[in-house]
């Protein structure tokens, strides 16, 4: 089959900023060039539209196996092309955890036959995720791992993530650490601060996260580990990347679009899905991690998709479950709070989530001849309303439900193939 993406204006996140058509000829990019008219291809009018290569996610919870009333292969891929995502990586943190090949192979079998986009499953670094023994990394890279990760399950014991890392970099694997010292972020909720006393909510202090992360930091320095950090939320956590990065250390980072566009300040009034880990923290320290994207210290914007139940989360702020299911609308959030305010360049958000994370997952990709056809069309000029109800993903876990975005995913197309397709309005059904 032959497809023409016809008159859109293509921004590849490397520099490439123009009006082009795309030919798409089984399944791989054939031509980009001024003008492509071909009478056998099917054409899809890009005009007035903008023409990204997909984007890739490099931290979904797709919960399956184990957790399939919170997600599933099926719903949170629907969710990710819904957002114009082609490839995610998912977390390990499901039952069984991601820590053999069985489970590995597993994942890749139902994306196969039910996915919408391409699933990378990441491993876990220690066996069940219980911090104590090495998972099996040999046998994990044989099975096409690229990075492990203790998402939601920091490793504690700095003797054992040595280890980890040591022998990480004898794979190659990339090492996604979420950084939290739970000795210090212990029963808190949201982020300690003014907010927290005021609304009498136990407090996670900044600290938290910074520790561990200096604690990752020098054990990526002494065995020349992988380090990506996962996450980060605070001010002092981005300088204490700047400073590594221009100390040599082979360090990169992610940010969530919640932790770059929201504050503390909306947990003033305890909803739950404002919960999520790491907590969203203060103007100062958006600021920064705003900063941070633009000077290169923060390489990604990666989702933390964690889907949950409406009972997970209508319970008190307490004991609901930490997590904002964020994919289908990720794209729009940072182009409405960013790009529109004039915070960052669009070219830049495409190189965050597109560009970048494919670098780090090693993937080829990109406006490239002979590259899959992994593309995604997006109107900037249309406006619509969050109605989380409507979200592909089993999660309706969002604090943006009910605000005004601009930018609506038209197409996503992968290897070639329409796996969605905007209908007219923003609830889109299966094509
Ligand atoms: O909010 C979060 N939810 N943070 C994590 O690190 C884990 C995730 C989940 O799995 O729900
Ligand atoms: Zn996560």
């Amino acid at each position: 089959m032959k497809l023409v993406i016809k008159d859109g204006i293509l921004i590849d996140g490397e520099g490439f900023n123009e009006k082009a058509d795309i030919l798409i000829e089984n399944g791989k990019i054939k031509g980009i060039d001024k003008r492509i008219s071909l009478n056998d291809a099917i054409s899809i009018d890009a005009k007035g539209k903008h023409v990204f290569p997909g984007f890739i996610d490099m931290h979904t919870h797709l919960r399956q196996p184990g957790f399939e009333e919170k997600e599933t292969i099926k719903t949170g891929t629907h969710a990710a092309v819904a957002g114009g995502y082609t490839t995610v990586a998912c977390m390990p943190n499901t039952n069984p955890v991601i820590d053999n090949e069985v489970v590995v192979e597993y994942i890749k079998s139902i994306a196969e036959r039910e996915g919408y986009c391409k699933v990378i499953p990441i491993g876990a670094m220690t066996k069940g995720m219980l911090g104590e023994e090495i998972s099996e990394m040999a046998k994990l890279k044989d099975v096409g791992v690229v990075a492990l990760s203790d998402d939601g399950f920091p490793i504690m014991n700095s003797g054992l993530m040595k280890r980890i890392m040591t022998y990480g970099s004898m794979y190659d694997l990339l090492m996604i650490t979420h950084c939290e010292d739970k000795m210090l972020s212990g029963e808190g909720v949201m982020n300690n601060g003014i907010i927290s006393t005021k609304i009498g909510l136990r407090g996670i202090p900044h600290e938290a996260e910074e520790v561990m992360l200096a604690r990752n930091i020098i054990l990526a320095k002494s065995t020349g580990a992988r380090l990506h950090v996962a996450h980060v939320s605070t001010k002092d956590s981005v300088e204490l990347i700047r400073r590594a990065k221009a100390d040599g250390v082979n360090i990169t980072a992610e940010v969530t679009p919640h932790n770059l566009c929201l504050t503390e300040d909306i947990v003033d009034g305890f909803d739950t899905n404002t919960k999520a880990y790491p907590p969203l923290r203060t103007r100062e320290d958006v600021n920064a991690l705003i900063e941070g994207l633009k000077d290169g210290t923060i390489d990604v914007i990666a989702t933390d998709h964690a889907p949950h139940t409406k009972d997970d989360k209508k319970v008190p702020y307490e004991i609901a479950a930490f997590g904002i299911s964020g994919i289908e609308i990720a794209f729009s959030v940072v182009y409405t709070y960013l790009v529109k305010n004039g915070l960052i360049a669009i070219d830049d958000l495409v190189k965050h989530m597109s560009t970048e994370p494919s670098k780090l997952l090693k993937l080829t990709h990109g406006f490239k001849i002979g590259n899959d056809a992994d593309i995604t069309i997006i109107d900037l000029a249309k406006e619509f309303t969050v109605d989380a109800d409507n979200f592909k993903s089993k999660g309706k876990n969002s604090p943006f439900n009910g605000q005004k975005l601009y930018g609506m995913v038209e197409y996503t197309i992968v290897n070639g193939e329409i796996k969605f397709k905007n209908d007219g309005n923003y609830q889109i059904s299966n094509v």
